[in-house]
C-alpha cells in the first residue's frame, strides 16, 4: 500500500522540501541527490535511444570482474562520476566499473558515493528493463588527507542515501534517506522526474517467487526445498505461486517491492558466494526494501549489517517481503546439509 498524491511535485522540490524539515541541513546531501537525478534523466535518454546509436554492443573490454562491458555500462558511469564531481560534494566514487576507488577533485568533499552504473547490461540487446543503483556514505570523521578504500568499507547500516533508477516501460527514481521509500516517474515531456508514489510499503506477502533455477542442481538443500514449498498449492490462494525473473535486479526488485514476494540470488558451485555485489547492489536495495517495510538476508543474517572486507565483493541475498524472507531462511535453518 502507498500513499497517492495529486499535487505535480518534481523531484527537486521534493528533495528540498525534505532538507527544510531538518533546520541544521547543510543542503548538500540534496544536492547529491540531484546530482543523481540529473545523471539518471541523461542516462535514460541514452538507453532509449540505444537501438538507433551505436552504443549497443560490446565496447572491446573487459570490466573488473572479466565482463563484457557493453557501452552503455562505461556512458552511464562516466555520466553519473561527473555528475558527482560537479558539486564538489563527494570525494570517492566506488563503481562496478572500475576496479580501485575514483577520487573526485574535492578530496574534502563529506560523501562516498557507490554506483552500479548499468544494471543488467546483457539485457541491452534484448529492449528489457535495466537500472543504475547507487549507495552514499558519509566520510568518516577522521581526517586524513589521504583517502583510502579503507574509508568505503562501512556496513550497509552506514548508508545514509541510497536508491536505483529503473529503465523500464517508464523510467521510475526510487530513493530513501532512511525516512521511508519516495518514487518519481520521469515524464519526458517535461523533463522531469514527478512524485508518483510517497512512502513506499512493499505488501507483508506475496505470491511471486524470483530466482534463476538454471542452478538448481548445486543449491543448498534448504533452499531446493523452499523453492518446492512455493510451488505447491497455497492452501489460501489455492494456487502455486508464479515465478518471475527478468535478470536486471533491479527490475526484479522493483517488482518485489510493488507486489511482494521474494527475490533471491544464492550460493552456488558457480558463485560460492553469490553473484550479486554487496556494495552497490545488495546494500542499497536492501535499504529500500528494508525502509518499505521488507526484510534482506545472506541466508543467515541481515545484508545491511555485514561488515564489508572489500569493495566488489559479493553476498548471497534473500530479499523481499517479510512473510516470505522469514519463510526461506526457516527453511535453509531447517535443511542443512551433513
Ligand atoms: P550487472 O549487469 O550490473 O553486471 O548485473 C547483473 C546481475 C543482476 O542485475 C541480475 O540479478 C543478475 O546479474 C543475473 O544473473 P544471472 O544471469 O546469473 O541470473
Ligand atoms: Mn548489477
Ligand atoms: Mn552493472
Amino acid at each position: 500500500m502507498s500513499t497517492k498524491t495529486n499535487k505535480l511535485i518534481t523531484l527537486d522540490e521534493y528533495i528540498i522540501q525534505a532538507q527544510n524539515r531538518f533546520p541544521g541541513a547543510t543542503g548538500e546531501l540534496s544536492q547529491l541527490l540531484r546530482d543523481i537525478g540529473l545523471a539518471a534523466k541523461i542516462i535514460s535518454r541514452e538507453v532509449n535511444k540505444a537501438g538507433i546509436t551505436n552504443l549497443l554492443g560490446v565496447d572491446g573490454s573487459t570490466n573488473v570482474h572479466g565482463e563484457s562491458v557493453k557501452k552503455l555500462d562505461l556512458f552511464a558511469d562516466q555520466q553519473m562520476i561527473s555528475a558527482l564531481d560537479r558539486s564538489l560534494i563527494t570525494c570517492m566514487v566506488i563503481s562496478e566499473e572500475n576496479d580501485g576507488i575514483v577520487r573526485l577533485n574535492s578530496q574534502g568533499g563529506k560523501y562516498i558515493v557507490y554506483l552500479d552504473p548499468l544494471d543488467g547490461s546483457s539485457n541491452i540487446d534484448v529492449n528489457v528493463s535495466i537500472g543504475s543503483i547507487f549507495s552514499i556514505y558519509m566520510r568518516e570523521a577522521r581526517f586524513d588527507p589521504n583517502l583510502v578504500e579503507a574509508d568505503a568499507l562501512q556496513p550497509g547500516i552506514r548508508q545514509v542515501a541510497a536508491g536505483y533508477v529503473l529503465y523500464g516501460s517508464s523510467t521510475i527514481l526510487c530513493y530513501t534517506t532512511g525516512m521511508g521509500v519516495s518514487a518519481f516517474t520521469l515524464d519526458p515531456s517535461l523533463g522531469e522526474f514527478i512524485l508518483s508514489e510517497d512512502n513506499f510499503e512493499i505488501p507483508d506477502h506475496g505470491t511471486i517467487y524470483s530466482i534463476n533455477e538454471g542452478s538448481y542442481n548445486s543449491w543448498e538443500l534448504g533452499l531446493k526445498k523452499y523453492i518446492k514449498y512455493c510451488q505447491e498449492v497455497d492452501e489460501e490462494t489455492g494456487r502455486p505461486y508464479s515465478a518471475r525473473y527478468i535478470g536486471s535486479m533491479v527490475a526484479d526488485i522493483h517488482r518485489t517491492l510493488v507486489k511482494g514476494g521474494i527475490f533471491i540470488y544464492p550460493s552456488s558451485n558457480r558463485y560460492p558466494n553469490g553473484k550479486l555485489r554487496l556494495m552497490y547492489e545488495c546494500n542499497p536495495l536492501s535499504f529500500i526494501i528494508e525502509q518499505a517495510g521488507g526484510i534482506a538476508m545472506d541466508g543467515l543474517g541481515r545484508i545491511m549489517e555485514i561488515q564489508p572486507n572489500a569493495i566488489h565483493e559479493r553476498t548471497p541475498i534473500y530479499i523481499g517481503s517479510k512473510k516470505n524472507v522469514e519463510k526461506a531462511v526457516e527453511f535453509l535453518a531447517n535443511h542443512t546439509e551433513g
